[in-house]
């Protein structure tokens, strides 16, 4: 019997703890949220809903919820120092790494940046919520040469992001569309921006730590990175007449078609058929079909030739494109969105913590001796 310890590479298989936050249930491709269907939530609930209930466990009543917005809105406006260190960003910085930035000064900046306490922990991740939206709204703006519009209390978390980034706020469709899709970002168990600020967390580091680590986590292309890598690829098809032969070009070269695939679903990701709806509500609203078209065409050669199924990120990517954003704005509405599961797991962790710490099992060069430099030649 070998004595080389099982690896577990990528952690496939691997349980790091336990959690009450989420549950995936890749068997039936069912997703709760605190023991909701995430798709009873995205036709009974609101993202603000959503995020109460992430953060307290429960759905918050009438009461509860006008008081958590009621925070939100008064914690939306940057710091005159954070604005004008976002104006002074590269031009051609990525908004994944403008708002990582951000996101770290405004970690230097908290009042309550010392304290990892439960109570200040929370007052924190709601002012991430509040201002991660302001700030890759003015660090997009900045980057087009356009000056940042003020975050407007009067609107809702959706409609104000719109406002921020193109001074309109969109038909009520487009809206709906929108918060369906934060409500779908917000959690999804021990992913790898997840388990990265987990990781930050038990290391007894602050919220704005875990959760920067978070967002450079999540900027890559195997994970939250890839709803700007479909969009590129869509764009990159001539016409969903052209899309069977395109996909076979990509399965020539072996290559990764982004959207699709994951480490836990399987048999289809169960956030894909609401997105998809509102995807295909958001090309009805602005009469072009062409992009879920295409989508549809790969979405049947990838099962029938390779049986892998789309993810969330597959009708994310068009439905924000529909919505008007630049593609670089994709993987930051995550952002805006994930900052509410990231935190739940952060108060979580942090309530139960032992320091995240695996092994390796060593492949180098044996022991062997230091050669003093003179005798080294
Ligand atoms: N395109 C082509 N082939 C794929 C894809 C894909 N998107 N996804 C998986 N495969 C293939 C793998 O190459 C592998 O083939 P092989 O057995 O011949 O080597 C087989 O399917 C099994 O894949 P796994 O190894 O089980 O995939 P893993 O769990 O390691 O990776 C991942 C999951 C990273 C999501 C992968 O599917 C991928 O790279 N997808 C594209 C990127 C993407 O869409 N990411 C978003 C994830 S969801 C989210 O973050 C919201």
């Amino acid at each position: 019997m070998s004595d080389t310890p099982d690896i577990k590479k990528g952690l496939v298989g691997v349980y790091a703890d336990v959690s009450s936050i989420s549950k995936v249930m890749p068997e039936t491709n069912s997703l709760t949220y605190r023991g909701y269907a995430v798709q009873d939530l995205c036709e009974l609930a609101s993202f603000d809903e959503t995020a109460y209930l992430l953060w307290n466990g429960e759905l918050p009543t009438a009461a509860q919820l006008a008081a958590f917005q009621a925070e939100e809105k008064a914690n939306r406006a940057l710091s005159p120092a954070l604005l004008r260190v976002i104006a002074d960003f590269p031009k051609d910085a990525h908004p994944m790494d403008a708002i990582r930035t951000a996101v770290s000064f405004m970690g230097m900046e908290d009042p309550e940046w010392a304290d990892i306490g439960d109570a200040a922990q929370r007052r924190k991740a709601m002012r991430l919520l509040a201002k991660i939206p302001t700030a890759v709204a003015a660090a997009h703006r900045a980057g087009k040469g356009q000056a940042p519009i003020a975050p407007d209390a009067s609107l809702s978390f959706g409609a104000n992001f719109f406002n921020m980034v193109f001074g309109k706020v969109p038909q009520p469709e487009v809206l709906r569309a929108f918060d369906v899709s934060m409500i779908l970002y917000a959690e999804h168990t021990f992913n790898a921006s997840t388990f990265t600020a987990r990781t930050v967390t038990s290391t007894q580091a602050d919220m704005h730590g875990a959760i920067t680590a978070a967002i450079a986590a999540l900027k890559g292309p195997l994970h939250g990175g890839a709803n700007e890598a479909v969009m590129h690829m869509l764009k990159e098809i001539p016409s969903p007449e052209a899309a069977e032969s395109w996909l076979e070009g990509k399965f020539d070269h072996k290559a990764l078609v982004m959207g699709f695939g994951h480490r836990v679903y399987k048999t289809g990701d169960s956030r894909v058929p609401t997105m998809k709806k509102y995807a295909e509500i958001m090309a009805e609203v602005v009469g072009d079909k062409r992009w879920m078209n295409t989508s549809n065409v790969l979405a049947k050669v990838m099962l029938a030739r390779k049986n892998i199924h789309p993810n969330l990120d597959f009708p994310a990517g068009p439905a924000y494109y529909l919505m008007g954003f630049d593609i670089p704005l994709f993987t930051p509405i995550f952002v805006c969105s994930r900052i509410t599961g990231w935190a739940a797991h952060v108060l979580e962790q942090a309530a139960d913590n032992r320091l995240i710490r695996p092994l390796s099992v060593y492949t180098g060069v044996e022991q062997r001796p230091v050669v003093p430099l003179p005798q080294r030649g």
